[in-house]
């Protein structure tokens, strides 16, 4: 039996103005994962997200109907507002997804005052409800996956209702180095690492992360670890970190993109629709395309600034390219990511009145969440503009060569971890360097129509070379095969 657990589960519901109920199911590599197990196979545990996700749970009880799940067995937890509002919007998206995108801003950033605490403790509640929920669902030598910043505690909170159970910790964010995870209060720091220790393996993207991990472990806690040999080139799986007599395995498995689902649902009459509507606006112009969500790790205001000076250093470009902007609405609960969203639409307007003439409009904003329309921007794109700070891995970078029709060529924050796998033939660029963003851009522009094809074919076969199917089985073989040695 596998169970796994993440905040955000596999389905959501919106709550209508008549009372009337609509579950929405989501994708992501976890879905596409855990269906490979075969249908039906394995129980997932999430958090209730919202009024709708409430709603439901008062109507129907913990375990969802089949129904609204196509069969996937998931108990989802209604948390009471006020724990999930301090563990959610407090501690893991204002605090770890801070620490580990390296987005805090000293000197007045942060401040861990008593409101801190109270989200803390909010936090730990929070984790608690998950462990309990896995200890009553599991049966007897269960797998356990759980999920990212999220649920650090789960693993030693599940440990010590049930030992019996085998445990594996995946983080989808990157890791902050010593000198970072460092700003956070010394027990909370060191509650994090011990959380995640309670895992029989702790996974990440990439052996970047996993390292700074142990490193963490090492500087905080004064664990040891066995970096494995030095030929061990490949998985981690030699490297672990000892701490209080027990030892956790490091686990690397780097997520890739799904070909066959993009190349089927690319291709779909909803999509055909959006790129001829935006091929009538673009015009045979070339187009730079992003799509993130709204996310402040994701640099979308320093690929503005770039492309700003672009056009004000490259002005052959003038009217002959379009940056085709993506940006959809994250986390907007945070007055953060609100006062971003808000400049990302004031520069693009900037850059639109500083260049723009009747017909050509240099930038196209898009905020309104759209997946089909994705996927046209994916198709028509020239070049794709992908350079956030820091990234766990990055989808996108592995989806558009996917789908491109003319071959992408792929503008790269070396800060990705999706950098790691697509570094030979992508631009990369330091997410900071707007001169060296710019420059990148213009010569992914500039590139022949024959590199920039052959390129892009031999991105599109390192991003799918991890489907999400095996980067799940994988994950669930690697905790059986503990189970045997015992
Ligand atoms: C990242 C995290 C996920 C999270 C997603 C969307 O990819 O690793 O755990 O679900 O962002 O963020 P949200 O806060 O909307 O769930």
């Amino acid at each position: 039996m596998v169970l796994v657990a993440s905040n955000r589960g596999p389905v959501s519901y919106t709550l209508g103005e008549d009372g009337s109920l609509t579950a929405r199911r989501g994708g992501g590599g976890l879905v596409s994962g855990l269906s490979a197990l075969g249908q039906g196979a394995g129980t997932w545990v999430c958090a209730a997200l919202g009024e709708g996700d409430r709603a439901a749970v008062a109507r129907s009880g913990p375990r969802l109907p089949a129904a609204d799940t196509g069969g996937q067995a998931v108990r989802m937890l209604d948390i009471p507002p006020g724990t999930f509002e301090g563990a959610y919007n407090g501690i893991a998206n204002s605090v770890l997804w801070f620490v580990h995108h390296l987005l805090y801003q000293t000197p007045l950033e942060p401040v861990f005052d008593t409101a801190f605490e109270a989200q803390w403790s909010a936090y730990a509640a929070y984790n608690a409800a998950f462990a309990d929920a896995l200890a009553t669902e599991a049966e007897p030598g269960a797998a356990v996956l759980v999920q990212d910043y999220h649920l650090s505690l789960v693993p030693s909170l599940l440990r010590e209702r049930r030992p019996d159970l085998r445990i594996g910790h995946f983080s989808h964010t990157p890791w902050a180095p010593p000198d970072l995870f460092g700003v956070l209060p010394d027990a909370v720091a060191g509650e994090v690492l011990r959380g995640i220790l309670g895992a029989d393996r702790a996974a990440f993207l990439t052996r970047r992360w996993a390292d700074a991990f142990a490193a963490c472990c090492a500087a905080t806690l004064g664990a040891e670890v066995d970096w494995g040999s030095a030929t061990a080139a490949g998985p981690a799986g030699a490297r672990s970190v000892t701490f209080g007599g027990r030892r956790t395995l490091l686990g690397v498995h780097g997520l890739g993109s799904d070909a066959e689902f993009l190349r089927k649902r690319a291709f779909e009459p909803d999509v055909d629709e959006r790129l001829a509507a935006l091929r009538e606006q673009i015009g045979a112009r070339r187009t730079i395309v992003r799509v993130d969500r709204t996310e402040l790790s994701k640099n979308i205001v320093r690929g503005l600034l770039a492309y700003r000076r672009l056009l004000a250093g490259h002005a052959q470009w003038r009217g002959r390219v379009v940056h085709v902007a993506f940006a959809y609405p994250s986390r907007q609960d945070l007055a953060v990511y609100r006062a971003y969203t808000a400049e990302v639409s004031r520069l693009a307007g900037e850059i639109n009145e500083e260049f723009g003439t009747a017909d050509w409009t240099p930038v196209v904003l898009h905020v309104k969440d759209d997946f089909a329309r994705s996927l046209a921007a994916y198709r028509m794109a020239d070049v794709a503009l992908v350079n956030p700070i820091r990234d766990g891995m990055n989808l996108v970078a592995k989806e558009i060569p996917v789908v491109s029709e003319r071959g992408v060529a792929l503008v790269l924050s070396r800060e990705a971890g999706a950098a790691e796998e697509l570094g030979a033939d992508a631009l990369l660029v330091n997410p900071y360097d707007l001169a060296g963003t710019a420059e990148a851009l213009h010569r992914a522009l500039s590139m022949p129509d024959e590199e920039r094809a052959a390129r892009s074919e031999r991105l599109a076969a390192a991003a799918t070379a991890l489907p999400p199917q095996s980067w799940f089985l994988d994950q669930v073989a690697a905790l059986d095969a503990l189970d045997r040695k015992g």
